[in-house]
């Protein structure tokens, strides 16, 4: 994925059901998670690798006020135009280091983006310090793929983790089939952290979904 060309994928990306959410059962399986994910009351929740803002939309469904960033002008471009007349916000940027200055978030969202960028580690932390007091990480990662298989694994992800968050659970995905349109037996996981408070222990990690 480090060599994909998102300018020239961004047309026909939605067309995977897991993008463009346009199944509604697909649909509805993610707005269930999203809902259980994302903090209950409305905040601001900051989407990285935003894509076309599938998950943006529906965060915004839900109440939020989003801000997405996105290498790709193209995926910027179709992500403000799903979520046009909302109280939304894209950016073209790096998720690594978003263009969003001094602005603080409840919950910061990437789904299938941190495993390919060059310092998984280094972004956690910086997110880490972009969240409000009592935000959360909602990180949706995997390994795809049989043959070649790329992403991050769960254990990989948790370790990273380990040193920053205060509280870190991981979900299961592979077992839902609603989420992906299919049955899928490669590794598919969300991870929800809370970064450390002072003087709170290493985050123990819980796990749902095995
Ligand atoms: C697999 S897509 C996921 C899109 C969206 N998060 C979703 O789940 O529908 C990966 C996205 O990450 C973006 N991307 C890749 N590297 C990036 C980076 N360093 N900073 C910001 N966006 C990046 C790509 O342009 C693409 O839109």
């Amino acid at each position: 994925m480090t060599n994909v060309d998102w300018d020239a994928e961004a047309a026909s990306f939605d067309e995977e059901p897991d993008h463009g959410l346009r199944d509604p059962e697909v649909r509805r399986a993610w707005a269930g998670r999203l809902r259980a994910w994302l903090p209950a009351r409305a905040g601001d929740v900051l989407d990285l690798g935003c894509g076309t803002g599938s998950l943006s939309l529906l965060a915004s469904e839900q109440g939020h006020r989003v801000t997405g960033v996105d290498l790709s002008a193209a995926m910027v471009t179709l992500a403000r135009e799903k979520l046009a007349g909302r109280d939304a916000v894209f950016l073209v940027g790096d998720a690594a280091a978003p263009p969003v200055g001094e602005q603080r978030f409840d919950a910061v969202l990437v789904r299938h983006v941190l495993w390919a960028l060059p310092d998984p580690g280094r972004a956690l932390r910086h997110w880490c310090g972009l969240l409000r007091p009592g935000g959360r990480l909602v990180l949706v990662e995997g390994v795809w793929g049989s043959t070649a298989p790329v992403g991050i694994p769960a254990e990989r992800l948790t370790g990273l983790l380990a040193p920053i968050a205060g509280q870190v659970r991981l979900e299961r995905l592979s077992g839902d089939p609603s989420l992906w349109g299919k049955e899928v037996t490669d590794e598919r996981y969300a991870v929800l952290a809370r970064v450390r408070t002072s003087g709170q222990e290493r985050g123990e990690v819980t796990a749902a979904g095995e």
